[in-house]
């Protein structure tokens, strides 16, 4: 690798824009100007309600959605669109994706091992049968499966084991970074904790890049170094973790916060959640723009309502 590569982002994501053609002509623009750029070694958060583009611009960057404007730099490359057939085969290999829901995403027809190894047949067709058993016996390992399940089928597992599954076949592709597009939400409360832990331990043995997807906040606070909160396809504000839950700007932030139940009883009926109103925002006079208003700490906003933010944690 050159040094050109090594320096900068992991990833960057310039106002990405995604369209979908509906029935009828519609265009519906799911994602609209969305950039962030994400660290070597980072958890980045991403986080919106349902519908609101996530899933969309993890499917951009690993390639599966088109893109209808902006750009995304992988180690300082572009890879949206047209690319070359080498750097085609990179970006499989290095950027991996661990899908939403463990019970539609395995193929049921196929044996663990094969799931575990197909993105193998592409990227390596150098290897021979006893190597690539081989490397499927050590995801499973990884991941805290016993290699003998490779000749299983999905339907023999639980959801958290599924997951495992899933995260294996991500795991033998040594990726860079993974998108992780709510990897627990449909898994039974009682494993949640198991499958992030696991996310973190490999995260931290193979020096992995995270960008992970959650519809709630409270899900990814302990986490991710950094949040982008995404409303209706358009990111609203970003910043380290910490600074988002004590600084709070946006509107649409705000009222997320507030939906998170507080653990303690006593205080829990205290907690009264707000509800976002995109007519809180007045931009008959002035459009809202991307502004830093603490270091770091980026919110869509325009002036009058960049000040009232500094006013408000002065
Ligand atoms: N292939 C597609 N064709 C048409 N519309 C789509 C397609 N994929 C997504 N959409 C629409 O784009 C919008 C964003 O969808 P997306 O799946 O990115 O949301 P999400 O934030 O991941 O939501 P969830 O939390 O429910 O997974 C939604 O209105 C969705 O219906
Ligand atoms: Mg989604």
């Amino acid at each position: 690798m050159n040094t050109d590569e090594q320096a900068g982002p992991l990833l960057e994501v310039n106002e990405l824009c995604v369209d979908f053609r509906l029935k009828g002509g519609e265009v519906l623009h799911a994602v609209q100007g969305a950039s962030f750029a994400i660290a070597r070694g980072e958890t980045f958060g991403l986080v919106g309600e349902s519908g609101s583009g996530k899933t969309t611009i993890g499917r951009a960057i690993v390639r599966i959605n088109e893109v209808s404007g902006g750009s995304i730099r992988f180690k300082g490359r572009e890879i949206a669109g047209k690319i070359d057939a080498g750097l085609d085969r990179e970006v499989v290999r290095k950027i991996q994706m661990i899908f939403q829901d463990p019970m539609s995403s395995l193929n049921e027809r196929a044996k663990v091992d094969y799931i575990v190894s197909e993105g193998l047949h592409n990227v390596r067709k150098d290897l021979g049968e006893a190597e690539r058993s081989r490397l499927v016996e050590k995801a499973l390992l990884e991941v805290g499966l016993l290699p003998e399940f490779a000749s299983r089928f999905p339907h023999e597992f639980s959801g958290g084991q599924r997951q495992r599954i899933g995260i294996a076949r991500a795991l033998i592709m040594e990726p860079e970074l993974v998108v992780c597009d709510e990897p627990i939400s449909a898994l039974d409360v009682s494993i949640r904790a198991q499958v992030l832990n696991l996310l973190s331990a490999l995260q931290k043995e193979k020096g992995l890049t995270y960008l992970f997807i959650a519809h709630d906040l409270s899900v990814v606070r302990f986490i991710t170094d950094r949040i982008a909160v995404i409303n209706r396809g358009q990111i609203v504000e970003l910043s380290a973790t910490e600074e988002l839950f004590a600084r709070p700007l946006h509107g649409y932030t705000r009222a997320l916060l507030s939906a998170i139940p507080i653990p303690d009883p006593r205080r829990e009926h205290e907690r009264t959640p707000i509800f976002y109103d995109p007519s809180m925002h007045d931009y008959s006079k002035a459009r809202p723009d991307w502004r830093e208003v603490f270091p770091g700490h980026f919110v869509l906003a325009n002036e009058a309502e960049e000040a009232a933010f500094r006013k408000r944690y002065n």
